[in-house]
């Protein structure tokens, strides 16, 4: 089926752009001898997991218990939750999943491993932990160092939980390379903080985990990184263009949209809002506009509306009435957790339609 023959809006993912995202992310790592455990919140499909796993990633990244319920099915090996999970109900089903893969989570409270060491010893399972520290992204994690260890010594008295390491995020490495590259130098020092602070104490170091996309190709200027968790990679959007940290032609994600209104001059009216796209602002670049309209560089996307985004045409000749755009998204990870399937592309032929199978799984 040619792609004009979808209902719009749908999300195309060009299925060899993703592929050559893979590869090269998979051949990165190999290169520099580092682990690569991919963050799934982007794609949340089994589908784009298993493609991640058969490239040598050494297990898989979630955010939420339900999103590794649904990943499971992937993968026989490891599963990192790489968010404080708390909570009963949850850690309860996290230890349902223990029992049949290993889980490893992150945390950064005693009250936390406190109450996975509960969950763990009423369903007689035991998982991986690793400590969280700050590497200056200032949302989560530990100071790096003493406050590191004195967790980790508490982690090593409860039952149930297996200290393997260490775990911090990149999300403060943002911004044009040089920015990039100068903000790698401190939390090059962070990451070094924190593992001399273990290794002093003779505590496990078997995995330090850190990484995101932007971060990505600069993880091998950490020393004592074992491994990187990148998400957005496999896609890219507009945050990872403008950050210079991939181009236009390695975003693999296009939402195709039909224009449905121009009564109103020197705008037409797109069937794609914000419920499509998500209202996710441009965090670097112009700051502004709600993603990338290919092919057309003098119309915008300027705002936004559940279901109708405005295009600028002021600058362009008109749209018609049933025209088709595609646009590339400011956050694709925000933007596909908003569709039940996503279009599997070969030029502007349908091959598949893949599920995405985590979608919402916010609990
Ligand atoms: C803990 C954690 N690890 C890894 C990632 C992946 O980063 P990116 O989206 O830059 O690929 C994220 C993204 O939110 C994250 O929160």
């Amino acid at each position: 089926m040619h792609i004009e023959e979808l209902a719009t809006p749908a999300v195309l993912v060009d299925l060899d752009v993703a592929t050559r995202n893979l590869d090269r992310m998979a051949g990165f790592c190999q290169k520099h001898g580092l682990g690569l455990r991919p963050h799934t919140k982007t794609h949340k499909s089994l589908e784009f997991a298993r493609r991640q796993l058969s490239r040598g990633s050494r297990g898989l990244t979630v955010a939420k218990v339900g999103e590794a319920e649904v990943i499971v099915a992937a993968t026989p090996g490891e599963i990192l939750v790489a968010h404080p999970v708390f909570g009963a109900a949850q850690l309860e089903r996290l230890a349902r999943l223990a029992a049949e893969t290993e889980i490893l989570i992150a945390i950064d409270s005693d009250a936390a491993a406190e109450a996975i060491s509960c969950a763990a010893a009423r369903l007689g399972v035991s998982f991986g932990i690793l400590v969280e520290f700050d590497s200056g992204f200032r949302r989560c994690g530990l100071a790096a160092g003493a406050a590191c260890v004195a967790l980790a010594r508490g982690i090593e008295r409860l039952p149930g939980l297996r200290l393997r390491g260490l775990m911090t995020y990149f999300g403060n490495i943002w911004g044009s390379e040089e920015e990039r590259a100068s903000q790698i130098r401190c939390t090059a020092r962070e990451v070094q903080r924190a593992v001399e602070a273990f290794e002093a104490e003779r505590l496990p170091l078997e995995i330090v985990s850190g990484g995101s996309t932007p971060a990505a190709v600069l993880s091998h200027l950490i020393p004592g990184l074992t491994e990187i968790r990148p998400g957005t990679y496999i896609f890219n959007d507009m945050n990872t263009v403008y950050q210079g940290a991939c181009s236009l032609d390695d975003c693999a994600v296009r939402v195709l949209t039909t224009v449905v209104s121009t009564a109103i001059s020197g705008q037409a009216i797109i069937d794609a809002g914000s419920k499509t796209l998500s209202s996710d602002p441009l965090s670097s670049g112009p700051k502004s506009g709600y993603g990338f309209i290919v092919g057309q560089p003098s119309v915008t996307l300027t705002r936004l509306n559940e279901e109708h985004g405005y295009v600028d045409i002021t600058r362009a000749g008109p749209l018609r009435i049933g025209e088709k755009l595609s646009v590339i998204p400011n956050h694709v990870c925000a933007c596909v957790n908003m569709h039940d399937e996503v279009f599997i592309v070969g030029g502007e032929q349908v091959i598949d339609t893949w599920k995405v199978d985590a979608r919402g799984k916010v609990r």
